[in-house]
């Protein structure tokens, strides 16, 4: 069974709502999951971790400062976390409030920690967005994209 360790900045509860909806889509694979905030992520979480996730409000474009201090905080940790699945979500205040921009800037970090990250031909490619607290569609997109990240983890670490 993988591990997939969820972990997410929150202020207004939005993207800990994706989070929780990530996770249970996660756990449909058959992934054992954790679900934490970046402040309480140690680097044996992700060092136990088959698959990391980052999910972040949109700030000015990219991540929230609290994420970054968890990628900066990983440099520990650099070279051993190659090969693991890794992956991004992001809720913005408005459509085109710059999730993407925001879900790119975390994907760069884990490239760079040499996680092998999977994007999706139909539904949100760079990893699932929403527009304030996530709505059905945006729920759903997380969900599906937590199952098939869970299931990449499943193939490459079991
Ligand atoms: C400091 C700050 C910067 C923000 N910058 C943007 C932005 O560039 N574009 C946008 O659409 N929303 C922006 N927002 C809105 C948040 O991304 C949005 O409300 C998000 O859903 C909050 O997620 P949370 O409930 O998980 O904290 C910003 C909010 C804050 C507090």
């Amino acid at each position: 069974m993988a591990n997939v360790l969820v972990a997410y900045y929150s202020r207004s509860g939005n993207t800990e709502a994706m989070a929780r909806h990530v996770a249970t889509g996660a756990k449909s694979a058959g992934a054992t999951v954790e679900v934490k905030q970046v402040s309480d992520v140690s680097m044996e979480d992700l060092l136990a971790a088959d698959a990391v996730v980052l999910g972040s409000p949109t700030y000015y474009g990219t991540m929230a400062a609290g994420v970054k201090d968890l990628l900066d905080r990983s440099v520990e940790l650099h070279g051993q976390l190659e090969g693991k699945v890794g992956g991004a979500f992001a809720s913005a205040g408005g459509v085109g409030g710059g999730q993407q921009t925001t879900i790119v800037a975390m994907l760069q970090a884990l490239l760079v920690h040499g996680m092998v990250l999977q994007g999706d031909p139909s539904g949100d490619h760079y990893g699932p967005v929403a527009v304030g607290k996530p709505d059905d569609r945006s729920a759903e997109q997380c969900r599906r994209w937590g199952e098939r990240l869970a299931a990449l983890a499943q193939r490459l670490h079991l």
